[in-house]
């Protein structure tokens, strides 16, 4: 990806919902995805203000934006956990302001994202992060007018063939079926994923990003699809 000039871009670490930058962030997040896609701002705002920074797991809200670095030049959005037992990262939400698609922001921000997944592994773990996890809606690989699919190819992260079901923090009834991608972060995890890490990280999943206990009813249904082979492929 090329840029046509260099331009100054920043990124901040966004560590308190009382922060000039959690505001920017929230009005990109609740213009990019409708209720039905997300859970209420208020949920965002607690959990990252209930964050423990020595905890095993993190929470983490990052913001880009271009040239003078204040709240008004915020760009670009990513909500993201590292994930202690299965030393994996899940991008939960990731979102450039609707004017500024498509100049390589996106990509940049996903870079930063990638650096500091690793950075978590590397310090709680001493071992290097798997990859991380993300979702997209199941139609849109097969949606010529929707990009995401082909940013997170050109991105390396591509469909595990397994059920998705993604319930909400906020609203017990909804459920919703998705397809979950992978971004291989090691050589050894590229084209295909072992079952038993699947497992772990598909519970770290519920647990952390959707705190739902391990014997939450969709999780049982998931791990089903994931029982039945030794090794999910990536589906390229
Ligand atoms: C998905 C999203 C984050 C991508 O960010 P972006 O800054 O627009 O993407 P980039 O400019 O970094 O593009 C990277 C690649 O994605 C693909 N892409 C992005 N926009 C595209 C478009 N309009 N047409 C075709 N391909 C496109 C291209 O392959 C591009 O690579 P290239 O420029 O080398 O061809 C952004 O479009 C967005 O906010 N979408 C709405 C929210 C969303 O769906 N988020 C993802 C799920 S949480």
């Amino acid at each position: 990806m090329t840029m046509k000039h260099a331009e100054h871009v920043w990124t901040v670490q966004v560590d308190s919902s009382r922060s000039e930058y959690f505001v920017a962030a929230a009005q990109i997040y609740c213009s990019t995805f409708s209720l039905q896609d997300r859970e209420p701002v208020r949920v965002l705002a607690e959990r990252l203000d209930s964050e423990s920074a020595a905890g095993p797991n993190a929470l983490h809200i990052d913001v880009f934006g271009t040239g003078a670095k204040f709240s008004g030049n915020t760009k670009a959005i990513a909500v993201y956990h590292y994930m202690s037992n299965s030393n994996s990262g899940l991008l939960s939400f990731l979102a450039v302001k609707k004017a500024f698609r498509g100049m390589g922001y996106g990509s940049r921000l996903y870079s930063v994202v990638k650096r500091r997944i690793k950075l978590d592994g590397l310090q709680r773990q001493s071992l290097a992060p798997t990859g991380i996890f993300c979702e997209v809606r199941k139609d849109q690989p097969h949606n010529p007018n929707d990009h995401t699919f082909d940013f997170w190819k050109q991105n390396n992260t591509f469909p595990i063939s397994m059920e998705w079901l993604h319930p909400r923090i906020s609203s017990e009834d909804t459920i919703t079926s998705l397809t979950l991608l992978f971004s291989p972060l090691v050589r050894s995890y590229r084209h295909r994923l072992p079952s038993a890490f699947l497992a772990r990280a598909v519970e770290d999943i519920y647990q952390i990003a959707y705190r739902k206990p391990l014997d939450d009813p969709l999780l049982a249904r998931v791990r089903e699809s994931i029982k039945k082979t030794h090794y999910h492929t990536l589906l390229r």
